[in-house]
């Protein structure tokens, strides 16, 4: 079957979605990101293999982690980067997206990095360019997160190495994130056994179990005997109308504290894709804690990114 993200020989193109990646491409990204963590504990950050490619951050949403990360790994592998500020740029004028990105096509960019509040956007511009241009999906509405859903899972594995015997909650905004369906893709491509949604109905898809998940609405038992504990942001600008009764009463129910969090197995990891609001979902006695792994989701970040770009470079699978 087609599948856009391949080359006809199987080799990463595009990356759009965790969605339709095989699990060996998945395994060759994470192996890949393993080779990159020394990379930025050197004296030289830097290796060359994007030298003389330059790679374009197009983020029409704002972006505190993904788009600095994004450039920092382009920098590390000799990229020159470009980042196209959409709020100064001729978007703000009325031009296309699409007329936006002929541009950059005319200015010979070999790579973009796209964000956008629409699902779908770098799905279009990836059926838009010519053969010698891949497109990253680095957010696109509630759609797809896949750099984020790869460093997840590298995170997870660097904590927790026996995949086949974790159990994995994701707790909170599970409807409007990015991030959650790019994880579930990610964690059952890979073979975890338990993946649990915690969330009120409201905050929940429609028949989310037919993505392989176990549903809780209480975080007594949803928590229960858990390896990895991953909260999720409110993500207020995404909801149409009011779908909770207020961020203290969710605080209340599904705010993760330390009470909550004695639940889960005593070695259990907390994580955050971030931008994080505490008090709303997670508690700061939390997030602070030793058992948090927030910031080396970050560290680990810039070792994925450095993997799918160096992968999209080379048309390695
Ligand atoms: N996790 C994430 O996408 O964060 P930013 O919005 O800051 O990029």
């Amino acid at each position: 079957m087609y599948n856009p993200q391949l080359t006809s020989d199987g080799k990463l193109k595009h990356l759009l979605s965790i969605e339709g990646l095989p699990k060996k491409v998945l395994l060759q990204i994470l192996d890949k990101a393993e080779s990159f963590v020394s990379v930025s504990d050197r004296d030289v950050k830097k290796v060359p293999l994007l030298h003389g490619k330059t790679v374009c951050n197009i983020f029409f949403e704002n972006s505190t982690r993904t788009r600095t990360t994004f450039e920092i790994a382009a920098k590390r592998l000799s990229a020159d980067v470009i980042n196209l500020n959409v709020n100064t740029s001729s978007q703000s004028k009325g031009e296309a997206i699409i007329d936006t990105v002929n541009n950059l096509i005319a200015m010979q960019a070999d790579m973009f990095v796209v964000r956008h509040s629409q699902s779908g956007a770098a799905h279009l511009i990836a059926k838009h360019v010519p053969d010698n241009i891949s497109v990253i999906n680095a957010g696109d509405g509630r759609h797809s997160h896949p750099t984020q859903g790869l460093l997840d899972v590298f995170t997870i594995r660097k904590y927790k190495p026996d995949m086949h015997n974790l159990r994995v909650a994701l707790v909170g905004d599970i409807l409007h994130s990015r991030v959650a369906r790019s994880e579930i893709h990610a964690l059952t491509t890979l073979g975890v056994p338990e993946i649990r949604v915690i969330a009120p109905k409201t905050l929940l898809p429609n028949e989310v179990e037919k993505l392989g998940v176990h549903v809780y609405h209480d975080m007594k038992e949803g928590l229960k005997d858990v390896d990895v504990v991953m909260m999720l942001r409110l993500q207020n600008e995404r909801m149409s109308g009011a779908m909770l009764p207020s961020t203290q009463e969710f605080f209340k129910t599904y705010g993760l504290t330390p009470e909550k969090l004695a639940l889960a197995k005593p070695d259990a990891i907390v994580m955050h894709p971030g931008p994080m609001n505490r008090g709303v979902e997670i508690d700061s006695r939390v997030a602070d804690s030793d058992q948090a792994v927030i910031l080396p989701q970050v560290t680990y970040g810039i070792a994925v990114r450095m993997a799918v770009m160096s992968m999209l470079a080379g048309g390695e699978a």
